[in-house]
C-alpha cells in the first residue's frame, strides 16, 4: 500500500499550511457529545506544528445546506481542539472572507486557526467540478496556503473541493490520521488472520447491501443486527410487526442469504429481539422468539428494538473465538437504556477478540464510549463509517486517490 506522506512535503517550517481534519462531532445544545474525531486529529496537528509550520485547520460539521447556519458553527469544536492542544486555536467565523485571511495573517510559526464550516460555502459540496475548484482556489488565497494535508479520514469517500481539489491545487500529502487508517483497513482486505467475522448494525440495509456482497466472499461469519436484522428475518418469512423494515430490499437479502450458502459463508441471524410497545425509554418492552414478533402483547404494533439475550450470547461466541472482527453500526437503540444491552453485548465481546477488533465509524465509536468503553480496549477505532465501509467493499475514494493511493 502507497500514499504520499508527509515526509514528502519537505520542511514545512514557516509554511502556511490547510489542513482537511474530519470534526464533525455529535453535538448537543451546543456541546459536544463525543470528541473522539477531535482527538484523533490531534497527532498531525502536533506534528505540523512541531515543524514551525502555520497550521490552518478546516472540516464540516453536519450537513447544513451550502449557507451559514449557527447550529452547525464549528465555534465549540475551536474551543475543544484549543484545550487538547493546550494551545490558543484562533477562529474564523468565515472560510474565504476577511476572517480567514486575518485569522491566517495572525499566526507565527507553530500556531493554529480554525476556520468556520466548510459546508456554510455551496462551492464546497458543488456536482460540477468547476465550481468546486473555484472554492478550493478562494480557500487557497485567503489563508495564502503553500501545502495541504488531508486528514480527515471520514470524508476521504467525498468528492469535495477541501478533499479533493485542495488536493490536486497545493502540494499536498496524506496526514498521520489517513495513515494509521488505511494500515488497519488494508489489513482487513488484504490479510486478516482468520476466523473472520464481520457484524453489522445501524438501521438501514440498503446503505450497507454493497458492504454485504463485497464482503461474503471474504469472511467467515457476518452477524446481522440493527434495524436492518428485520429485512433479513422478512427475507425468512418472519412477521416483523411495526419494526423497522424496507420492503424494496427483500428480494436482493434472499440473494444474500442463497449466496452465503453458496459460498459456506455463515450469516447470523438474531433468534430474539427485544419488541417495545412505541419508540421511548419508557415504553413496555418484551423478549421474544424473531418468529413471533408479533405474539406479543403488542400484536402488529410491536417495534423491535435491539437483539434479544440469546441473539447477544450466540453473537459474543462468534466475536470471541474470531481472530479479525470487523464492527459497524449499533444492534439496537442503544440511545435509549433498555435497548443498549445489544450493543454492549457486541462492545464488551470485541474487547476480548485474540487478534485485531475494529470498531467502525462515527456512530459505532460514539456508542462504545457512551456505554462506558474506552478507547484503548479495541484493537482501533475507525474515524470514518462511510469511509471504512466504502473502503471494505472495494470502491475507489477519491480522497486517498488523489494522494497517490495504491492498494
Ligand atoms: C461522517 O460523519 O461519516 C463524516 O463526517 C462524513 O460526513 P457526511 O456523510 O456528511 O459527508
Amino acid at each position: 500500500m502507497t500514499i504520499r506522506t508527509l515526509e514528502s512535503l519537505g520542511s514545512l517550517a514557516g509554511k502556511t499550511v490547510i489542513i482537511r481534519c474530519d470534526l464533525n462531532v455529535p453535538l448537543k445544545d451546543g456541546v459536544i457529545t463525543d470528541d473522539g474525531r477531535v482527538r484523533a486529529s490531534l497527532p498531525t496537528l502536533q506534528a505540523l506544528a512541531a515543524q514551525g509550520a502555520k497550521v490552518v485547520i478546516v472540516s464540516h460539521l453536519g450537513r447544513p445546506d451550502g449557507a451559514p447556519d449557527a447550529k452547525y458553527s464549528l465555534a465549540p469544536v475551536a474551543t475543544r481542539l484549543s484545550e487538547l492542544l493546550e494551545a490558543p486555536v484562533v477562529f474564523a467565523t468565515d472560510t474565504v472572507g476577511s476572517s480567514a485571511t486575518d485569522a491566517a495573517g495572525s499566526l507565527a510559526d507553530g500556531q493554529f486557526a480554525l476556520l468556520e464550516n466548510l459546508r456554510f460555502n455551496p462551492g464546497e459540496t458543488a456536482k460540477a467540478d468547476d465550481d468546486r475548484k473555484v472554492f478550493a482556489e478562494q480557500l487557497i488565497a485567503a489563508v495564502g496556503a503553500d501545502a495541504f494535508v488531508s486528514d480527515g479520514f471520514g470524508v476521504v469517500h467525498r468528492k469535495q473541493a477541501s478533499v479533493y481539489e485542495l488536493a490536486e491545487l497545493l502540494p499536498s500529502a496524506a496526514g498521520l490520521l489517513i495513515e494509521t487508517e488505511l494500515k488497519v483497513l488494508d489489513q482487513l482486505t488484504e490479510t486478516p488472520t482468520r476466523p473472520y467475522a464481520v457484524v453489522l448494525g445501524g438501521s438501514k440495509v440498503s446503505d450497507k447491501l454493497g458492504v454485504i456482497g463485497h464482503l461474503l466472499p471474504k469472511v467467515d461469519s457476518l452477524l446481522i443486527g440493527g434495524g436492518m436484522l428485520f429485512t433479513f428475518l422478512a427475507a425468512q418469512g418472519f412477521q416483523v410487526g411495526a419494526s423497522l423494515l424496507e420492503k424494496d430490499q427483500i428480494d436482493t437479502v434472499k440473494g444474500y442469504l442463497e449466496k452465503a450458502k453458496e459460498l459456506g459463508v455463515t450469516i447470523v441471524l438474531p433468534t430474539d429481539v427485544v419488541v417495545a410497545s412505541k419508540f421511548g425509554a419508557d415504553a413496555e418492552h418484551t423478549v421474544t422468539s424473531a418468529e413471533t414478533i408479533e405474539e406479543t402483547p403488542f400484536g402488529a404494533s410491536g417495534l423491535g428494538l435491539d437483539i434479544g439475550p440469546d441473539t447477544s450470547a450466540a453473537f459474543a461466541a462468534v466475536i470471541e473465538s474470531s481472530h479479525t472482527v470487523f464492527w459497524n453500526g449499533p444492534m439496537g437503540v442503544f440511545e435509549l437504556a433498555p435497548f443498549a444491552e445489544g450493543t454492549r453485548a457486541v462492545a464488551a465481546a470485541l474487547t476480548k477478540v485474540d487478534g485485531l477488533g475494529v470498531v467502525g465509524g462515527g456512530d459505532s465509536a460514539a456508542a462504545v464510549r457512551a456505554l462506558g468503553f474506552t478507547d484503548d480496549q479495541f484493537g482501533h477505532i475507525s474515524t470514518g463509517g462511510g469511509a471504512s465501509l466504502e473502503f471494505l467493499e472495494g470502491k475507489r475514494l477519491p480522497g486517498l486517490e488523489v494522494l497517490g493511493w495504491t492498494a
